[in-house]
């Protein structure tokens, strides 16, 4: 049967509209999206990854207080002429807009959840089969995980949602499906559950923050009720589809960090600076010499 829809994964949304509540302080006049990992704000790796995929349009999900996303894939013309003027050229290709990306700004005026947030996306995505990115999941850059889900979307022409293991102690953080492993690591999903306790959980195969969906998701989030938490949740609106159609897991055995922890975005920061090339060989050096302190003090 020929492939209708090869290729045709071309928009990405980003839901960026909470309140980055764990990270306050620091979020209380700036996004959490906006934290800056390495060098980079946490949105931009999310990005990257779709832009690698394929993907050039960004349909940011925002909310108040959020402006600072808007401003920083704009360009920044007085930054650009100043960096022209002294030659600073490296600095000045870090800086610039990407001409042929666009980008959308849509407020989500209430935090009515992930469902409601996918919601708010559907006038600009329109007809077509989209990305959903979690920016709070960072992805390591050489695991391509966006590129290889888009890549089984053109083979099923069906929803594809990222999948890992999670130890019993976090699957009470995540949507949880239960399925039947078709193909190495490819699961044809059988049901699921938004956050559930360790003995309610069906496996341990935790929902991660990448999706491909198609637009009939959104006939499915209209009319699901609210669910965990009081919210609208995406998961909920999978469910009530793959009884109608089916939905695919890809188990991502590649890494993968929590930047919306403490811990994790830690953990994202060091990985992610010991592959910078401007950064790695001096931030090694660095940990060695704290991690030999740490073992004569103890
Ligand atoms: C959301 C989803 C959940 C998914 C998780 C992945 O939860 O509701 O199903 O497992 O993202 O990060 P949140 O982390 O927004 O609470």
């Amino acid at each position: 049967m020929p492939n209708k829809t090869a290729g045709k994964v071309k928009k990405a949304v980003f839901p960026a509209a909470g309140l980055g509540t764990r990270f306050l302080p620091a979020t209380k006049a700036s996004p959490k999206e906006m934290l800056p990992i390495v060098d980079k704000p946490m949105i931009q790796y999310a990005v990257e990854e779709a832009q690698h995929s394929g993907i050039n349009e960004f349909i940011m999900i925002t909310g108040k207080s959020k402006r600072a996303i808007e401003n920083h894939f704009d360009s920044a013309w007085e930054l650009e002429e100043d960096l022209k003027k002294k030659g600073k050229q490296a600095m000045l290709e870090l800086v610039k807009k990407i001409d042929n990306l666009h980008f959308a700004y849509i407020r989500q005026n209430a935090p009515l959840g992930l469902g409601h947030a996918i919601l708010c996306s559907k006038p600009f995505v329109n007809r077509e089969p989209f990305a959903v990115l979690l920016s709070d999941d960072i992805i390591d850059p050489d695991d391509d995980l966006l590129g290889k889900m888009i890549k089984l979307y053109n083979q099923y022409e069906a929803p594809i949602l990222a999948l890992q293991k999670v130890p019993e102690s976090e699957i009470d953080r995540y949507g949880v499906i239960a399925g039947r492993e078709i193909r190495k690591n490819i699961f044809k999903i059988t049901d699921m559950v938004e956050k559930p306790k360790p003995s309610d959980a069906p496996s341990d195969l935790a929902i991660i923050g990448r999706y491909i969906l198609t637009p009939d998701i959104f006939k499915y989030i209209e009319t699901s009720v609210p669910g965990k938490g009081g919210e609208m949740q995406l998961t909920d609106a999978i469910k009530a589809m793959l009884k109608k159609k089916p939905v695919y897991g890809f188990l991502f055995e590649g890494k993968r960090y929590d930047a919306g922890d403490k811990v994790g975005f830690l953990k994202a920061t060091v990985e992610l600076a010991l592959k910078n090339p401007a950064v790695k060989d001096d931030f090694r050096d660095y940990l060695m010499s704290v991690l030999l302190r740490m073992q004569k003090e103890k």
